[in-house]
């Protein structure tokens, strides 16, 4: 089996429930909340690994309490956590607001994950090296990221948020580079694209015109757009009743790597992973809400 390894964040996820989120200035009752796993990189590979995928994680967590609940999930679903680090100070830690529509407003403190530098993942070069597809986001330092590109020998995969500064070349690396319009936008303009297209296909067809061999463009509850070449996908996904959408683009990432690393075609490993979505958008949190191999996901009417 294709084995992945993830290069990326660890966080700690502080939660409230809202009726809606607050404004500016504003002081507003919640009506729950509480600790749970997160961090794009840890929720991705959990994602990926509850479908059954062999999963390697390479990141960094602190010192503080909030260490154990933000790899509780990782561990229960048989992440390797060999080339996890603990190093002095905090977790990454991400406080979270979810209004009663399921939509939710995320800040993020980057903590331990500001360790996963350069030098950091060249110290875990064969966890690099021998995966057959290094996924990675962008909640570690570009430095870090580039060096885990450098290092790939297999696929890599990309899903580069929230978008940071990278070097252009090791970016291009990314197949499938996986985006929401408005980070699309930014990696566009990133990249020198002065007249960022309105539509979603005309993004995804902009990307793939500057070098990526493909381009996964997530619609959220409208689906997704896959380019490949001059060919454009639509893929559709289930309706659900969203609770809570935190984390569900990362089941997505987390799923659609999961198919690629069982063979299947980028468009087919799409039309999983949005169903994968969907399932974990009808359940709170990040990594809990993910499904495991024998759950029932969404069909697509
Ligand atoms: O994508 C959702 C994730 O973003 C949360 O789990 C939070 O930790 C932030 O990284």
């Amino acid at each position: 089996m294709t084995s992945i390894t993830v290069v990326g964040s660890i966080n700690a996820d502080l939660f409230v429930l809202v009726e809606r989120h607050p404004l500016p200035g504003e002081t507003l009752l919640g009506r729950d909340g509480g600790i749970s796993a997160g961090g794009k990189g840890a929720n991705q590979a959990v994602a990926a690994a509850n479908l059954g995928a062999t999963v390697r994680m390479v990141g960094a967590v602190g010192t503080d309490a909030y260490a154990a609940p933000a790899t509780e999930f990782l561990s229960a679903a048989g992440v390797d956590m060999s080339d996890v680090a603990t190093v002095e100070g905090s977790t990454g830690l991400a406080v979270i607001t979810v209004s009663e529509s399921g939509e939710n407003t995320i800040v993020v403190v980057g903590g331990a994950n500001t360790a996963v530098d350069g030098d950091f993942v060249a110290s875990r070069r064969e966890a690099v090296e021998s995966a057959g597809i290094v996924l990675l986001q962008g909640e570690i330092p570009a430095s870090g990221f580039s060096a885990a590109v450098r290092l790939a020998t297999g696929r890599v995969v990309v899903n580069l948020a929230p978008v940071i500064e990278v070097e252009r070349a090791d970016l291009l690396a990314a197949d499938p580079l996986v985006a929401n319009e408005h980070e699309a936008g930014l990696i566009l303009a990133q990249l020198g694209v002065a007249d960022v297209p309105a539509s979603e296909e005309a993004m995804a067809s902009a990307l793939t015109e500057l070098g990526f061999a493909s381009v996964v463009l997530t619609r959220g509850a409208r689906g997704a757009v896959v380019a490949e070449g001059d060919q454009l996908t639509p893929i559709p996904t289930p309706s659900v009743d969203a609770v809570d959408s935190t984390g569900a683009g990362d089941a997505f990432v987390g799923a659609l790597v999961h198919r690629l690393a069982e063979g299947d075609t980028l468009v087919a490993a799409a039309r999983y992973a949005a169903r994968v979505g969907a399932f974990s958008a009808t359940r709170r949190g990040a990594q809990g809400s993910y499904p495991s191999s024998t759950d029932a996901l969404p069909d697509v009417d």
